[in-house]
């Protein structure tokens, strides 16, 4: 070994005698039966992102064995550590609320272990982002992988995904469509095998986006979970782990203000995921480094959707895979990309876009003069009702309803909204304005994907299908409609949001990028000084951390100590 802080002789556990330290670290690592010649090589950590609870992580065993083999082939050694893994359905209250512990997790084992460089195995929606804010802060060279998407399912004779068809199946039986026998055959089969959702989802969304930043080597977003390419991009990220170490090119080095610009064009192009907008922002943050939203809102209005994926469009993950994956996408947008950005390969984004397979002809991306919306993908939003923004994806959203006037019905919460949503006394009409409250980042708490408010049982089964839907929540990635999301302040922390009451006028005006409440400022200030916050704050644990530190969403509901630069309060 040589005297460099490398490999077993990195962060030594504090004896205050180094020579003991190492000494004692050597004793218990060759217990695994590790030779010296082992020991020698070059540290590769590999986060086992492996859970029972985790469908989409079901195929992260053999990734290890193909990542180990690379970097054994590349002359490394590989050592996997488990890490948090979350399912968005197996994470109670949301896997938002979760997410910052799982980059704390990732942050301080990649720190606290001696590697030399580390390979992150990413899929869920909230895995990709945590492990890449938790390798953003550790400051290790780090490489990134992903479980991939599921391949599609079907029934009687229909193609079927999670989750959008999930979604609109599940609208179809609430409306007495489809009877409690054939839901439940359905569940078997949207989700037939392992990997992530394979619409244009949270996972697929940021699967790109992070291909697009650098960090993950070139068509690695799109290879479905259960392809042999899956595996041997898996055994190629291990190789270029090991070149990653001698290097020392460090994710600050890659995650550049340049490369995010490429993340939000692609994120725009592919008509992509309203969650993709808060992680990049968190993740930027990690680094110091502010993403222009008003500059993602004009990027929307010169890249068009040109990616004919569910739920804005009409293909899977598998079909983009086989259309050439995201350097199709960037060949449409070469001119609106930054190609002189550094990608975690040591090449540029440029160059392995020049060393990408030549292009075929294929229907999933289309040419910009024959877009899937012309408009762009996600709309930022402002306004009397969200001071400091909010969101809609308008690639998913009815047309006729991009601009909106109608009057209010509140829900003060999850709870409220599950009691009357489906009452037939509710006073609802199709051209109202459905607002859900307390669905924020602290509000629920854990900011849940609730902002695909249902329509009310008495309109979905009146045939209405869309509906304005206004909240400081999320939504899935792969849901639709016409949904404004992540109001700012949200109406826990007071925002005028917590004000709406029922019969207030609320106007959307997407293409004037506003969403504004007609109440004046006098009965506003009425109101103001009658409301209460409405939870009881958590005393103890990750709860109450969560809730002290937890920033709003234009700051990526990070915690403010994770920033680079905590925020003054
Ligand atoms: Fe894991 Fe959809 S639930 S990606």
């Amino acid at each position: 070994m040589s005297d460099q802080k490398t490999g077993m002789r990195k962060g030594l556990a504090q004896y205050g005698d180094a020579a003991f330290s190492l000494f004692l670290r050597k004793a218990f690592i060759k217990a695994m039966g590790y030779s010296d010649d082992a020991l020698s090589r070059p540290i590769i950590g590999i986060t086992n992102t492996y859970s029972a609870f985790n469908a989409c992580h079901r195929n992260v065993p053999d990734l290890i064995d193909a990542i180990k083999r690379g970097v054994m082939l590349a002359g490394g050694m590989p050592l996997e550590f488990p890490i948090i893994s979350m399912h968005e359905s197996f994470s109670h209250p949301t896997s938002m609320f979760l997410r910052n512990l799982m980059s704390i997790d990732a942050e301080e084992m990649i720190r606290a272990q001696p590697m030399d460089a580390v390979v992150l195995i990413g899929g869920c929606d909230k895995t990709v982002p945590a492990l890449l804010m938790g390798a953003a802060s550790a400051d290790v060279p780090a490489i990134l992988t992903v479980t991939g998407p599921m391949i599609t399912g079907s029934h009687k004779g229909e193609r079927l995904g999670a989750c959008t068809d999930c979604r609109r199946l599940w609208g179809q039986h609430r409306a007495g469509a489809i009877d409690g026998d054939e839901i439940e055959v359905i569940s078997g089969k949207l989700a037939p095998g392992p990997g992530t959702c394979m619409v244009m989802g949270t996972a697929s969304t940021m699967a790109l986006c992070a291909e697009a930043l650098g960090m993950m080597l070139p068509g690695g977003a799109a290879i479905p979970a259960v392809d042999a390419d899956r595996l041997r991009h898996a055994e190629a990220t291990g190789a270029r782990a090991v070149a990653l170490a001698a290097e020392k090119l460090r994710p600050a080095d890659i995650m550049t203000p340049g490369a995010f610009g490429n993340a939000l064009r692609v994120l725009q192009a592919i008509g992509g995921s309203t969650n993709a907008v808060i992680h990049l922002v968190a993740m930027a943050g990690r680094l110091g480094i502010e993403l222009d939203m008003a500059g993602f809102d004009r990027m929307g209005q010169e890249t068009p959707v040109l990616v004919d994926l569910k739920p804005s469009g009409q293909h899977y993950m598998e079909d983009l895979h086989r259309a050439g994956g995201l350097a199709t996408v960037l060949r449409e947008i070469r001119d609106q990309v930054d190609l002189d950005c550094v990608t975690v390969s040591g090449r540029t984004l440029g160059a392995e876009l020049e060393r990408a397979p030549a292009a075929w002809d294929q229907a999933v991306v289309r040419p910009a003069s024959d877009p899937i919306h012309a408009g762009g993908g996600l709309r930022v939003l402002a306004g009397s009702l969200a001071p400091n923004g909010a969101l809609i994806k308008q690639a998913a959203a009815t047309p006729a309803l991009m601009q909106h006037e109608g009057r209010a019905v509140v829900f003060g919460s999850l709870e409220d909204m599950a009691e009357r949503l489906d009452s037939d006394d509710l006073d609802v009409a199709a051209d109202d304005v459905l607002v859900l409250q307390n669905a924020g980042p602290k509000g629920a708490p854990g900011m849940p994907e609730a902002g695909y408010i249902p329509i009310p049982r008495k309109l979905a089964a009146a045939g209405v299908k869309d509906m304005v839907r206004i909240s400081d929540a999320r939504m899935s990635g792969t849901a639709f409609g016409t949904i404004v999301l992540h109001i700012s302040p949200e109406a826990a922390e007071g925002g005028p949001l917590a004000l709406v009451q029922d019969g207030d006028r609320i106007r959307l005006d997407v293409a004037g990028g506003r969403i504004d409440l007609l109440v004046d400022e006098v009965e506003l200030g009425r109101r103001r000084a009658r409301w209460t916050a409405p939870a009881a704050t958590p005393k103890r644990g990750y709860a109450k951390l969560y809730f002290d530190e937890v920033l709003q969403a234009e700051h990526g509901c990070d915690f403010n100590f994770l920033r680079a630069e905590p925020l003054e309060r």
